[in-house]
């Protein structure tokens, strides 16, 4: 009887597995589940399994499954957690898989955060995952998923937060390639009020991008991952991001690519302002062939204004981007606060005050010390050569035009007068 549950909930996995990994439809799955039903009901096949159906309707090949079966021992061992019924898969990133569970003690539904073995070797990252666990269940904000528990089961490492039911911007940005000002600002606003209290609390989120931003049914912002340890640094976990289409190097700092230790809390800042370009443009702020492209880009080129990409965005909007996305983090925001402050006046209707003081600020100091040089914007990373347009006089406006006409004039007319004479 045991042996029969467990293989349809190895049944059920396979065929989550097989159409997750791109290599059957749910039709085609579902077909092969009712033969195999079919074929049970007699006294031959009692034995048969899911997978063997799938092969033999062609469906599937052998090393299809073999290639198949690392993953699907990952997921065995995932989901037995004590104290938690794992419900089924919510997703999957660079680092972890998560999953919907009821938490059975409290009879509530959790999500759960499970992170693959490969990680668990390393001391160092286990401890800081534990610390940085139990420091950010301390964080309490309706716009900050709450972290409620961090623990180990078997062989793996579980994190578990609040259940947000909803879609997160990545997914919005996907379906509908890009949101109304009106709605980017709204997010935007609500995720920077999260930061707020983190950055007061002294967190640094370090991972903020459309992935880590939830919204509910209820337009509801609640920014996810919060204080969630990383085990590589933010290079290596954004090289590692390789192939795949939104990954973290288009939101990352550039101290962050340098991998400066001293990371603050304008590292949150510029990916704020990378993930609002993203939502108010429909493309990422720097684009490459790989990782390493795109990182360059942040480091070292110039940003395409967000209003010459969509014309129709507000010049406060493409203000508050750039001042956010500045590659000197100096010339960001001096804190969340500010940069709340110019949320806040937009969507009252109002300039974004704070951003056009760091404007002339920049513009001021680039004069100064250039004097040469004007400065295109707050950011101004790549200095445009001044436009000096200097007036030419006509010829007629010159005393040199003058004064040889008059003296060609008279060697003429003397000419004449010694030619007749
Ligand atoms: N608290 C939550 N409630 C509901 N769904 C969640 C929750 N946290 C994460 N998810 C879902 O699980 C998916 C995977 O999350 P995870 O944090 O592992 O990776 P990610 O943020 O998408 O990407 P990456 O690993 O690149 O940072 C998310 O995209 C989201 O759809
Ligand atoms: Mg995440």
């Amino acid at each position: 009887m045991a042996q029969t549950e467990a293989k349809i909930n190895m049944d059920t996995v396979i065929a989550q597995m097989v159409v997750e990994q791109g290599l059957a439809t749910t039709v085609e799955v579902d077909k092969c589940r009712k033969a195999l039903k079919k074929a049970s009901e007699g006294t031959d096949l009692k034995q048969k399994s899911l997978v063997a159906v799938l092969i033999s309707n062609g469906v599937v090949t052998k090393r299809q499954v073999e290639r198949l079966k690392p993953l699907i021992e990952e997921q065995k061992s995932d989901r037995q957690i004590p104290g938690f019924q794992i419900i089924k898969k919510l997703g999957a990133g660079a680092m972890a898989t998560v999953y919907l569970a009821r938490q059975l003690s409290l009879d509530r539904m959790v999500a759960i955060k499970i992170l693959p073995q490969k990680y668990m070797s390393n001391e160092q990252f286990v401890e800081r995952f534990y610390a940085e666990g139990r420091a950010a269940a301390k964080l309490n904000h309706a716009n900050i998923v709450g972290a409620l528990d961090v623990g180990k089961a078997g062989d793996y490492h579980y994190f578990v937060m609040e259940y947000v039911e909803g879609r997160t911007v990545y997914d919005d940005i996907i379906e509908k390639s890009k949101f109304t000002e009106e709605n980017a600002l709204n997010v935007i606003l609500q995720t920077a009020t999260a930061l707020e209290h983190a950055h007061k609390a002294g967190f640094i989120h370090r991972d903020v991008k459309p992935k880590n931003i939830m919204i509910t049914s209820e337009s509801e912002v609640k920014l996810a991952d919060m204080g969630l340890a990383r085990a590589v640094s933010d290079r290596e976990a954004a090289e590692q991001e390789q192939g795949k289409a939104f990954g973290t190097p288009y939101y990352i700092s550039p101290e962050q690519i340098r991998g400066e230790i001293d990371v603050d809390f304008r590292a949150d800042i510029y990916s704020l302002g990378a993930t609002f370009y993203h939502m108010v443009t429909g493309q990422v702020p720097f684009d490459g062939a790989n990782p390493s492209a795109v990182m360059h880009k942040h480091l070292k080129s110039e940003l395409v204004a967000p209003d010459h990409i969509n014309p129709d965005l507000s010049s406060g909007i493409g203000e508050v981007i750039e001042v956010c996305m500045a590659k000197d983090r100096n010339k960001r925001y001096n804190n969340t606060t500010d940069l709340l402050e110019d949320l806040q006046a937009m969507a009252r209707g109002e300039p974004p005050m704070q951003a056009r003081e760091k404007f002339d600020l920049s513009t001021l100091s680039a004069l100064e010390e250039g004097g040469t040089h004007v400065a295109s914007a707050a950011n101004a990373q790549v200095i445009k050569p001044p436009v000096i347009i200097i007036a030419k006089p006509s010829l007629a406006e010159q005393p040199l035009f003058w004064v040889a006409f008059v003296g060609w004039l008279i060697a003429l007319i003397i000419l004449i007068l010694w030619i007749a004479l």
